[in-house]
């Protein structure tokens, strides 16, 4: 067994708008081994949004196949869907997506919670993970009373609190000024050695990119490996 985090073959991705289709995605093969680091660069537009959220199971492609830990994922039904999300994929989104009455410990919970995870293991993981993103002092402040590379790090936490096989990421430092989006790749960087996971950032950022091993550039719907 090939020792795969994501394998996607023949994928297409169509939008249907009052009877005209418009392809994003046309027949996209990739293979990501486990811990591969990888970055996804195109234009306002191209459909990395679009890919990230098939690959991540978030919607559905209109052909082709997405494996994750060698699971066809799109030939579960809806619950088993959410049940492999849940297990191994964590999501970075350029917008937090934090719960705003609930606090950072409380946020970084919830994936483990709902992965069926005992409140106490959840809690304990919640903690260790906010103190490895610099947020040890942080643990009870809500969302709004962070600033905004400080929300990211506890979206980042979320994201890892169930040790996902994949670390799916759109934009995250798009939001952010300079020295912040950074340091935020940096902590992105390192927590991708330290839990062995597998990081897939999409971006239109070249600087962001160059400091990824592997770059594929999204031209017209298919990808074109980087050479570097
Ligand atoms: N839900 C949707 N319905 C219709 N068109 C969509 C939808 N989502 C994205 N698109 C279109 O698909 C294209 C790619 O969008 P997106 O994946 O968000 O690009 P990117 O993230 O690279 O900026 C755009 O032309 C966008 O308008
Ligand atoms: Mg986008």
């Amino acid at each position: 067994m090939s020792n795969l985090a994501l394998s996607v073959r023949g994928l297409e991705k169509s939008f249907e708008m009052g009877g005209t289709v418009l392809p994003v995605l046309r027949s996209i093969d990739l293979d990501v081994e486990v811990g591969e680091r990888i970055a996804i660069v195109g234009q306002s537009g191209s459909g990395k949004s679009t890919f990230l959220h098939v690959v991540g199971t978030l919607d559905h492609p209109t052909a082709g196949q997405v494996l994750i830990d060698n699971v066809d994922a799109f030939a579960h039904s809806a619950a088993q869907l959410d049940t492999l999300r849940n297990r191994h994929i964590g999501f970075v989104f350029q917008f937090h997506h934090l719960l705003p009455d609930q606090d950072a410990v409380q946020n970084v919970m919830i994936p483990a919670l709902i992965g069926g995870e005992l409140p106490s293991d959840a809690r304990a993981r919640a903690e260790i993970l906010l103190a490895r993103v610099g947020l040890g002092d942080r643990m009870r402040h809500r969302p709004g009373e962070l600033s905004g590379g400080e929300q990211q790090r506890v979206a980042l936490a979320r994201a890892l609190v169930r040790s996902p096989k994949l670390l799916l990421a759109d934009e995250p430092t798009g939001n952010l000024d300079p020295d912040t989006a950074a340091r935020m790749l940096d902590l992105m960087l390192e927590l991708n050695e330290e839990i062995d996971t597998t990081l897939m950032v999409v971006t239109h950022s070249q600087a962001l990119a160059s400091r990824f091993p592997r770059r594929l550039d999204l031209e017209q719907g298919r990808f074109v490996e980087g050479t570097r």
